[in-house]
């Protein structure tokens, strides 16, 4: 029997840690190769990051293109796995360009904390006691940062919240102004070191410390005007429908803010930042008033389809993995942008060109005709075509409208029989 309960896997060299592996699953030496086959970041580096290292993975990164965004041009560094994603990107951005391109908009980047404060033996009057001591855990809690000291931000306000069910508990929250960082490390840290004062005035016992992913206060918005002329005034329609339809509809509304993230992780994962606490925090925000579409639409005075999206948007342009990951760094090179809050008025507007694109596509032809041309590609590659075979049964299968592994590998046989 194989086990996976290994003791010490961590202190493993690289090589020796493949090896492991490759027992455990019966790995081939060609499957060994391209596992230590690494790109530009160096395993040794990339063994720093996280733990239990064996290789790296790459994914493609492409560029989207024709967004203009607060009068200014930008080139949109994505990366992702899926077709289609970038060329609609770039595709929404063009229609957006017409008339100006995007508006975007984010507020101050506060943040919140939270210290969970347990057995506390009489909490509404413990909560006066905590409001009375504000400005000294504030003064603590900012002890943790001297920059966002120096830069007059940090922790602001203290905010207490009691529970009755299932038991009483109180929860407070420290909301803090995070400027150009994502937050996460200095408000946990933050949350740590004032938790024993909390403990000592409420005479109750702190269980957890950490930041909050839904950040209601660090808002994103980007809205666009989408001209009838080039869409269609009965695109328009179509459009506003579809819109509706997740308004209200949750299973429709999930899907959309999918397509939604499409973009904005798109942009997230080249550049290093932490995805996941975006998902979390488009998802929650997206159920706080009942579960909906994060984009709206409707009809401007001239008939122009005019979108809007309301993001929470928690990203930091200094701080985290950008900076020690080259090809993060880069990315953020070319998107170019000065600080965090015009980071998340980009992602916003990325967000809502991916939706844009995706209501246009889905509320008019569908979009699988598009989809699966470029799935196609995978396809083909994925049955072995190589060089030119991959555009040959590209296009036999849109021709014969089979887009199929099994038909792509009858071509693929047919063409290599020719040769
Ligand atoms: C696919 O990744 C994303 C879409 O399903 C989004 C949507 O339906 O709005 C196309």
């Amino acid at each position: 029997m194989k086990t996976s309960d290994v003791s010490g896997f961590y202190k493993l060299s690289v090589d020796d840690r493949i090896q492991f592996v490759k027992e455990f699953s019966d790995l081939t030496d060609d499957e060994v190769s391209i596992l230590k086959k690494n790109g530009s970041l160096p395993i040794e580096k990339a063994d720093k990051i996280i733990e239990n290292v064996i290789t790296t993975i790459e994914m493609p990164m492409g560029i989207a293109v024709n967004f203009r965004i607060n009068d200014r041009d930008y080139l949109i560094p994505m990366a992702i796995e899926e077709p289609s994603v970038v060329a609609a990107a770039s595709n929404a951005a063009k229609v957006a360009r017409k008339r100006g391109g995007f508006r975007a908009f984010a507020t101050e980047p506060i943040m919140i904390g939270e210290i969970q404060v347990l057995d506390v033996p009489a909490p509404y009057s413990a909560k006066i006691a905590l409001l009375e001591s504000k400005q000294k855990i504030l003064d603590m809690a900012n002890t943790r940062s001297k920059t966002l000291s120096s830069m007059n931000a940090g922790a602001r306000d203290l905010e207490v919240e009691i529970f009755e069910y299932p038991y009483r508990m109180m929860i407070v929250h420290l909301i803090v102004d995070v400027r150009d960082a994502m937050g996460a490390n200095v408000i946990n840290s933050m949350c740590e070191y004032v938790a024993p004062e909390i403990a000592r005035i409420t005479g109750g016992r702190v269980n957890l410390r950490i930041l909050s992913n839904l950040t209601k206060n660090r808002i994103a918005y980007a809205s666009a005007v989408f001209p009838k002329e080039i869409i269609g005034e009965e695109a328009v329609d179509s459009i506003i429908e579809a819109y509706h339809m997740a308004a209200i509809d949750i299973y429709r509304a999930a899907t959309n803010n999918k397509g939604i993230m499409n973009g904005v992780d798109a942009v997230l994962i080249a550049t290093m930042n932490d995805w996941r606490s975006a998902e979390a925090n488009a998802h929650s925000y997206a159920a706080m008033y009942g579960y909906g579409p994060l984009a709206r639409y409707e009809k401007d005075a001239n008939g122009d389809l005019v979108g809007s999206i309301e993001i929470p948007m928690a990203v930091g342009t200094i701080g985290g993995t950008t900076r020690s990951i080259e090809k993060a760094r880069i990315a953020m090179k070319i998107l170019g942008v000065k600080d965090a809050k015009e980071f998340s008025g980009v992602l916003a507007a990325v967000g809502l060109a991916q939706n844009f694109a995706a209501l246009r596509a889905l509320a008019t032809e569908g979009i699988q005709r598009g989809h699966m041309e470029l799935h196609s590609r995978n396809i083909a590659m994925s049955v072995g075509a190589v060089g030119d075979e991959i555009d040959k049964v590209v296009s036999r299968m849109i021709e014969e409208k089979n887009i199929s592994m099994a038909n792509a590998q009858k071509i693929l046989q047919e063409i290599r029989n020719k040769n």
